[in-house]
């Protein structure tokens, strides 16, 4: 099987869960079910929910229900950008090729829609039906931690946020996407890996697959900001200039930040050495990731 093919076949499930897992718009109160679906089901790459997956097949063959595990990841990510675009934030108006939820829904419906995406995503944990209660609760624990404010993606929105009257510096860079986006890229393989019941040796060298790939998504992200159009991404280019943000771009400049991104690149096969051909899907990610365009 092809990347492409494996992606198209591991997005499928995803889509699959995420409709099992939130309710249908016709659920009352109608209008937050069709704001979480219209943020939801607008074409993301599902990146997080497949890494979760290929990190479950790294660690053993065939790990029944952990696209429901994965889903959970989506969710809180949803949830994240919904947030992360509303007028007091990075006020954005693009999002997945589509208006933003704020834009559609008015700001308190996008509010909500998040806060409903956040709270969905425990309940999903706490109910998956193939794992014993003691997983479930590490795998409640890893996300809530990634999605938190010490270390976690809030941690991250808040240095993202006073960064931007501060001056960019690689302290600064450093701290601000090790969080906001590095955390739960390293739940999502952390969290695949211990659903299916990885060892510490495992689980450590999956750990520093997840960190260094986290960093390059950001990485690439910032790249992607300033180097592709509105078109192209399906969210507002040229943004993070704008908005003073602190990015790998302007603390290092183009060239050295796609140099930077390559040695994560790099750096993340090298924690896979210890897993044989299970973990290729994993490289292959850990490519994509750096190699992709949108
Ligand atoms: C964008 O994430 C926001 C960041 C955390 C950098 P993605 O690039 O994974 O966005 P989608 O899910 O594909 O829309
Ligand atoms: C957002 O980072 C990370 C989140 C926690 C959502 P960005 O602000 O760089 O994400 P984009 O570029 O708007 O997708
Ligand atoms: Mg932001
Ligand atoms: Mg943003
Ligand atoms: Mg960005």
């Amino acid at each position: 099987m092809t990347l492409a093919e494996y992606l198209t076949a591991q997005q499928h499930l995803v889509e699959q869960a995420l409709d099992r897992n939130v309710p249908p718009e016709s659920c009352e109160p109608e209008v937050i079910h069709k704001a979480m679906r219209y943020s939801l089901f607008a074409g993301g790459k599902r990146i997080r929910p497949v890494l979760c997956i290929a990190a479950a097949e790294a660690v053993c063959d065939a790990p029944i229900g952990v696209e429901n595990a994965a889903c959970a990841l989506e969710l809180i990510h949803t949830y994240s950008l919904i947030h992360d675009d509303l007028p007091a934030l990075d006020n954005d108006d693009l999002r997945r090729g589509r208006p933003t939820c704020h834009k559609v829904f008015g700001e308190a419906m996008a509010i909500l829609a998040g806060d409903s995406l956040l709270t969905r995503a425990f309940e999903v944990l706490s109910a998956l039906p193939h794992i014993d209660d003691a997983r479930k609760v590490r795998l409640v624990f890893e996300l809530a931690a990634a999605a938190g404010d010490k270390g976690g993606m809030i941690a991250g929105q808040v240095h993202d946020l006073e960064g931007e009257q501060q001056h960019p510096t690689a302290h600064l860079l450093d701290r601000i996407h090790r969080a906001k986006t590095g955390a739960l890229l390293r739940a999502s393989v952390r969290m695949g890996a211990i659903y299916a019941g990885a060892d510490d040796h495992e689980l450590a060298a999956l750990t520093r697959y997840g960190e260094h790939i986290g960093l390059a998504f950001q990485i690439v992200d910032d790249l992607l900001d300033v180097e592709q159009s509105s078109e192209q991404l399906g969210k507002t280019a040229g943004k993070d200039a704008e908005q003073h943000k602190i990015t790998f771009p302007a603390v290092y400049g183009l060239e050295r930040s796609h140099e930077m991104a390559e040695e994560e690149r790099l750096a993340a096969h090298t924690a896979l050495q210890p897993f044989d051909a299970r973990a290729i899907r994993l490289r292959q990610l850990a490519d994509l990731i750096v190699q992709r365009t949108a």
